[in-house]
Formats: C-alpha cells, sequence, structure tokens
C-alpha cells in the first residue's frame, strides 16, 4: 500500500519518498531563472520571496525543462502531449510540521516556454489575491492539472532514465564485463555474481515485452520510442562518467544531511544502507588482498575486468579516475564494488518497488491525453479529466506496474551456494564479514522501524486515522525489502 492522490502533502512527500527521490534538488539562481513566468510585473513580490528562500537554502526544484524538445508519439493512433514543467518547493514554515513533511509546494509551470504560472492555492491567494475558484464560482483545477504536468514529467523520467536507464541497463555493463572477464573462482566473482543474478535475463525479457513497438512502454510513456532510446541511451553514458554512489548523488542534488538537515526518507535510508555495503566490501577486499596494492596490480582477471568496463562499459568516469601502474588502486576498486553493489541491491530496490504506487494512474500518469493549459487561468474538472488516459491505457498501466513491483526474489546480504549444504565462501574470515553484514542491515531495520513509527505518529497526532497514517511509512529501503539483485 501507499499513499494516493495528488493532495499537497502526497505531492511534496513523492520527491523525499516517492519512485524518483534523486529528482529534487537544492534551487540554484540558475535553476530560479527557468521560470520565466515569473518575470510578470504582478509576481514581483512572489519573486522577491523566492529569491530569498533560495539564497537561505530553503527553496527546492524539480527540472523537467530538458524534456521540451521531445516529441510524443501516438500510440494506438491516441495522441498524447508531455509537459516540460519545473516545479519549486520552499521548506515548510511550521516548524512542528516539519517533522512529517518538511516541504510543501509553491509553483509549477507546465511548460519550459508556457506564458503564465500556476500557483498553490494559499500561495496564490497570498501574493494575487485570488480565491480557488474561478469567476463563476466553480472549483478551480488548475493547480491539480499543474501537479499532474509534474507527475507526467517525474513519471517519463523515473521509468526511463531512474529505472531502466541508471539501475538495469548499468548494473548490465558490469554484468556483462564480469561474466566475461572474472572465473568463477575468482574472488571478485564469488562476491558480484548474487549482485547481478536475473538482471541480463530481466533485461532481455524486458527489451522483447515491454520495451518494443506497441509494447506497454511504447503504449504508456509520452515520448515516441525512437527519441526515448535516444534519451536513455545519452543519459546512461552521462551517468556513467561521473561518480553515482549515493552520497556523489545526493551532494549534486545538493540534499546530504548537512544542505538538507531534515527527514529525506530515501536518503536517510539510502545513506545507511550504503555505509554498511561499504563495510562489508572493505573487509572483503581486506580479505581478498591484504591490503596489497601489487596483488590487485597482478590480478589479471581484474584488470581485464576494469578494462572491459573502462572501453565496452563506457564508464568514462572509472577511466579517469583508475591510476596508472604503480598506484594504489585498491580503495577505488573498494569504492567501485560498493557502488555496483548498492545500484543493483538498494537503488533498484528504491527505485523499482515504489512501482506499486504508480500503479495508481491519476496520480502517476505517463501521458497527456489533450493539449496542456499553459495560460495559468481557471480550470474546469472536465478539463482535468480530458488530460487523463482513456480507461484502457490505464488499467494497462496498473496491470505492468503491480507486477513489476510485486517480485521480491533474493534478500539483501544473504548469499547462498545453490547447493543449500554448500557454503557460499570457503573463506571463514569472509563468512564472518557477511555475517557482520547482516547485522549491521537487520540494526538499519530496527532503525527504520523506529522513524516509520515516529513518521505514524506524528500523523495520527496531526489528525489523521492510524491505518491511514501508516501509508505514509517508508518502507523501500528496509533491508528486509531489498533483494541481492535486479531480476525484475
Ligand atoms: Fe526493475
Amino acid at each position: 500500500m501507499s499513499i494516493e492522490g495528488l493532495s499537497d502533502d502526497a505531492f511534496a512527500w513523492y520527491r523525499l519518498a516517492g519512485p524518483n527521490p534523486n529528482a529534487i534538488c537544492k534551487c540554484t539562481p540558475e535553476v530560479l531563472s527557468k521560470v520565466g513566468a515569473l518575470g510578470q510585473a504582478k509576481y514581483t513580490a512572489l519573486r522577491a520571496e523566492l529569491e530569498r528562500l533560495q539564497a537561505a537554502g530553503e527553496l527546492f526544484a524539480v527540472d523537467y525543462t530538458v524534456l521540451s524538445g521531445v516529441i510524443p508519439g501516438d500510440p494506438k493512433e491516441i495522441p498524447q502531449f508531455l509537459p516540460s514543467p519545473i516545479a519549486l518547493f520552499r521548506l515548510n514554515a511550521d516548524a512542528a510540521a516539519r517533522a512529517r513533511m518538511p516541504i510543501t509546494p509553491v509553483l509549477v509551470q507546465v511548460k519550459a516556454d508556457a506564458q503564465d504560472l500556476v500557483l498553490q492555492p494559499d500561495v496564490k491567494k497570498q501574493y494575487l489575491g485570488d480565491a480557488f475558484t474561478s469567476a463563476d464560482g466553480a472549483p478551480d483545477f488548475s493547480w491539480l492539472i499543474a501537479k499532474t504536468c509534474l507527475q507526467v514529467a517525474d513519471s517519463v523520467y523515473h521509468q526511463g532514465f531512474t529505472h531502466l536507464g541508471r539501475t538495469h541497463l548499468v548494473a548490465e555493463a558490469f554484468a556483462t564485463a564480469a561474466h566475461r572477464q572474472l572465473s568463477e573462482r575468482h574472488p571478485l566473482h564469488r562476491l558480484l555474481m548474487p549482485h547481478f543474478q536475473g538482471t541480463l535475463l530481466i533485461n532481455s525479457l524486458a527489451s522483447r515485452t515491454l520495451i518494443d513497438e506497441n509494447k506497454p512502454v511504447d503504449i504508456l510513456l509520452a515520448p515516441n520510442l525512437p527519441q526515448l532510446y535516444e534519451l536513455v541511451t545519452a543519459d546512461v553514458s552521462a551517468w556513467k562518467s561521473r561518480d553515482w554512489s549515493p552520497d556523489a548523488v545526493l551532494a549534486r542534488q545538493g540534499m546530504t544531511a548537512s544542505e538538507f538537515p531534515h527527514m529525506f526518507p530515501y536518503r536517510d535510508d539510502a545513506m545507511k544502507v550504503w555505509e554498511a555495503i561499504k563495510t562489508w566490501v572493505a573487509a572483503y577486499m581486506h580479505i581478498s588482498y591484504r591490503d596489497d596494492h601489487v596483488l590487485l596490480e597482478r590480478d589479471v582477471e581484474v584488470q581485464a575486468w576494469i578494462a572491459e568496463l573502462k572501453t565496452t562499459g563506457d564508464v568514462k568516469w572509472l577511466a579517469e579516475a583508475w591510476g596508472p601502474k604503480g598506484h594504489n588502486n585498491l580503495p577505488l576498486l573498494t569504492h567501485l564494488v560498493s557502488t555496483v553493489i548498492f545500484t543493483a541491491s538498494a537503488q533498484h530496490g528504491a527505485v523499482n518497488f515504489p512501482q506499486l504506487s504508480v500503479a495508481y494512474t491519476p496520480a502517476f500518469p505517463y501521458a497527456l491525453y489533450s493539449e496542456i493549459p499553459t495560460d495559468g487561468e481557471p480550470k474546469t474538472e472536465t478539463q482535468y479529466l480530458d488530460l487523463l488516459a482513456p480507461m484502457e491505457i490505464a488499467k494497462l498501466q496498473r496491470v505492468v506496474f503491480l507486477l513489476l513491483s510485486s517480485v521480491y526474489h533474493t534478500r539483501l546480504g544473504h548469499y547462498s551456494h545453490p547447493l543449500s549444504f554448500r557454503r557460499y565462501f570457503e573463506s571463514r574470515a569472509a563468512r564472518r564479514a557477511a555475517a557482520q553484514f547482516r547485522a549491521d542491515l537487520a540494526r538499519i531495520g530496527r532503525d527504520i522501524d523506529a522513524r516509520n513509527a515516529a513518521l505514524v505518529d506524528a500523523w495520527v497526532e496531526a489528525g489523521k486515522p492510524r491505518k491511514e497514517a501508516a501509508l505514509w511509512r517508508y518502507l523501500h529501503l528496509h533491508p528486509d525489502k531489498i533483494p541481492q539483485s535486479i531480476n525484475i
């Protein structure tokens, strides 16, 4: 279960605990300048306040203006429309409420070149004095439409880039090179293979059953399929040109714990799991190489694995970072292997399993089905409903994503030999380190349980029934729910 709908709280929560938690960034002056409609005279006071919040580090943005050049497809000859929105959020001004909801939405510009903005109703009332109704007193759906536009771009970005590209395809490069270059008895083969189990199979299956002409991705996602291929390919290549360990990514978002000292469930849980993975990999490397980088230099299999990743694997970041002969590359190898294991286990879990909420189509649409209004004027319910997917397409989305979010195979840290009576790791020291890894993960699980219990209590105190409050727990990085590998 998950929270549903597009209330302002849910809309804000999806940024910090939704399917796409690497999109929200600390707003910079450059990003703020992309909200072009803010230049209008009527927004002078609002613009000044946003500039103040930005300077104070209390303004956040989700920027999808990059989608402005993407041409929507028309699967089944039903025209689709793709927004290129940018949304701004501010730190919740109510300090007590921050314990359950740290940020709150301010505005959405639905397209990169929209003539006007859609303001959150309270913000609109404060700065423009307008009530949340149209001239004839009918409810105004413009804010719900604007949030829906942001969700479309976020959902497309999530499936194409965050999920498919940055986990499934990135892991494939490492898995393929490992299968080619590391023999079965090599210690890195032994460590990595459980984290690649099923990845090549699911990627091959997905390319035939999901991501092809007239298949679900083509039908559901607004971009035309050839252009989506191009975009994903370019994004994966760009992603592999920089370190994508979670601390590096969160630093690029400007959302590390020191930059955003508030609850960010994805970040808070991801960093704990990341630290546990790093400790485990460092221990395993110590056992395998005894801190002697010359042993690594003489390890022809790992050298071949790295060489293939740098060339065929297109890991440009690694090509730059790997030192020449004589350099101690052991810390880098430890960091790289930790990043690969995190990507294949925790990161994929964090972006795959929220697809359960994605199955609720009005909150997570992948395309719009009528022209996107950009004039900032009040809108009717009919205009909102016309934007949503036809029933057949909505049903397809529901079926596909319920399936993809329902398969949990294997559990992080639980290494087992196919013949269950044999130990997976031959070395006693490695088995001890693996047991410590599982103990660390169990402790993280208890921390997450405690955080979630406090979160539920905070929502109950705010007036929600306990059953409803329980839906706000963040469970996707609970170690019990993180598979070892990308296998769905
Ligand atoms: Fe997946």
